[in-house]
């Protein structure tokens, strides 16, 4: 019998694979996403996708917001079936929703896709977001989209992924032509070409071919674009990297596919070729060593939780990617930090903006768990023991207001509302030494809205926020800290936990603290 599961478990996991897509705002990542949940007949959601990105203004109002996005505000989960595998992609809110939620759902992907505008390149928010895949040691995958509009040369945006972030690429496929002259593109790794004809190019065939050489290339594409297909791919022979899949793995390597998401161009080699190459369901760190995911017993953690769903209840939802185990509906769990078990009977997974019940689920998989307020942030769940996953990493804050309750009154409603808030994780909470002022520190915007806004409608209190003029925020470790010292465009606060730290307006003022204060350690999140 227990063999039977091994069996089922290990065909599960081998065919899940759980992505994040990671682009600066307007890159094309709901087109992808769409296109994408297309092939995979997901008609539906994609719908939903499309119905999302026609409110990308939505007003300050957070519940508005929510009810017109459906699924966008913080990241979720989608889910298709492409030829045998199960693929979740897991979306990363930009724009102003970028928040902490953003980088946390990159610890719930197993490799990324990021996606580059051909000819804006690598953008700030591209940057960012792959920093923290970068650290995670996470394969990704380069899409460089747009390729029907004029752009910049392939090499060029290839130095720049090198100069840039510090990552080398492998092409796997090449342009043949760009914007109006685009007629396909060479696929290097299976030496077959993948051609767009038509005025709109909507035709897509794909043609086997000997290599590059290959008269039929010339035949279709002309004779300049073939010699220049030509020089190029003999370059990057010669002077490029190999493919390399044990460096892909590591994420020292990216592999690069040209195409462009709303004429579903290059998509679907695009999509096969990942499909090959991306990880399965990894396994995770805890206390007793790797999780496997073909581990018998059910277990994961919760990432991110999301509040008020529904305006008419104050409910939650904790996402939880599952890290080994089958997930069955009713089952019974330990929820490890308050010692308890506890039984999943309303799992919920976000497809459109329906609510559905999910029956079984496996690792790689993410579920929506009703929460009645007993999830945190990094909570670990496990069937029969007592596991307990790496700690989630905090970010950094990057933009800073000062809060106070128009009410003094109301200050314990106020106080209340701080500590519930900032313990899901999407807010941090300093207090300065001088003056025990409030700071509140975000990764993004929207988090501001979306605290004044609970902070009225579920603690009754009126909040202002004044805006601070700090960029950075850093926690100091030092035998002897001399307040003094930070006086110069930064201000000393302390965490909830009464560690120093110091927000600095800009990098100049950082550099000068860091100067003056050799021995002292000056990082990025809480010790
Ligand atoms: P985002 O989620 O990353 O912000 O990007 P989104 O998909 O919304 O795409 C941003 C814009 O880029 C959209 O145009 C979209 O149609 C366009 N786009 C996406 N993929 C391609 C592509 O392969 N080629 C070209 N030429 N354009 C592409 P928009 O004008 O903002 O919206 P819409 O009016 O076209 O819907």
């Amino acid at each position: 019998m227990s063999k039977m599961i091994d069996k089922e478990l290990q065909q599960e996991v081998d065919k899940r694979r759980t992505f994040a897509i990671i682009s600066h705002p307007d890159a094309g990542k709901t087109t992808l996403t769409e296109k994408l949940l297309l092939f995979g007949g997901a008609i539906r959601l994609a719908g939903t996708v499309k119905a999302r990105k026609a409110s990308k203004h939505a007003t300050s109002d957070w519940m508005e917001i929510e009810k017109q996005r459906g699924i966008s505000v913080t990241s979720s989960v989608m889910q298709f079936d492409y030829n045998g595998h199960r693929i979740n992609i897991l979306d990363t809110p930009g724009h102003q929703d970028f928040s902490e939620d953003t980088y946390r759902t990159l610890t719930a992907a197993d490799a990324a896709v990021m996606l580059i505008d051909v000819a804006k390149g690598v953008e700030a928010q591209t940057i960012k977001l792959f920093k923290v895949c970068a650290q995670r040691g996470i394969p990704i995958f380069t899409f460089i989209n747009k390729l029907d509009r004029e752009g910049r040369s392939p090499f060029d945006l290839m130095e720049e992924l090198e100069q840039v972030l510090g990552i080398r690429s492998v092409p796997m496929n090449w342009p043949i032509g760009m914007g109006r002259e685009l007629c396909g593109v060479y696929d290097r790794m299976k030496n077959q070409v993948e051609l767009f004809q038509g005025d709109d190019h909507s035709t897509i065939e794909v043609r086997k071919v000997e290599d590059y050489r290959d008269p039929l290339i010339k035949e279709m594409a002309g004779d300049f674009l073939y010699e220049q297909l030509g020089q190029d791919v003999e370059l990057l022979d010669v002077a490029g990297d190999p493919f390399d899949y044990e460096k892909v793995l590591k994420g020292e390597l990216t592999p690069i596919f040209f195409g462009s998401a709303i004429n579903n161009f290059g998509l679907q080699t695009f999509l096969e070729n990942f499909l090959e190459l991306a990880p399965k369901p990894e396994p995770r760190r805890s206390t007793e060593g790797m999780i496997e995911p073909t581990n018998e017993k059910f277990s994961g953690y919760v990432f991110k939780i999301q509040a008020n769903m529904n305006p008419a209840h104050r409910d939650r939802i904790a996402f939880l990617r599952i890290v080994s185990g089958k997930f069955e509906r009713g089952m019974s769990v330990k929820h490890v930090r308050v010692g308890k078990d506890i039984k999943l009977a309303q799992p919920q997974q976000f497809l459109a903006q329906d609510r559905d019940i999910v029956q079984t689920a496996y690792p790689g998989d993410i579920i929506g768990l009703f929460d009645p307020g007993i999830f945190r942030i990094g909570d670990s769940l496990s069937e029969g023991s007592s596991i307990v996953f790496d700690e989630l990493p905090t970010f950094s804050p990057e933009i800073f207001a000062k809060v106070t309750a128009k009410n003094a009154l109301k200050y314990k409603q106020y106080q209340k509302g701080i500590d519930q808030l900032t313990e899901e994780g999407t807010i941090q909470v300093f207090n300065t030494v001088s003056f025990d002022d409030t700071i509140l520190g975000v990764v993004g915007q929207l988090q501001f809205e979306v605290f004044e806004y609970r902070m009225r409608n579920e603690y009754g209190v009126e909040v202002q926020l004044q805006r601070m003029p700090f960029q950075f925020a850093r926690w100091i470790v030092a035998e002897n800290l001399d307040p003094s010292k930070f006086r110069i465009n930064s201000t000393l606060v302390k965490d909830k936990k009464g560690n120093y730290v110091v927000l600095f307006e800009n990098e100049y003022a950082m550099r000068t603290a860091m100067e003056k204060n050799p021995d002292a350690q000056f990082l990025q999140t809480a010790p």
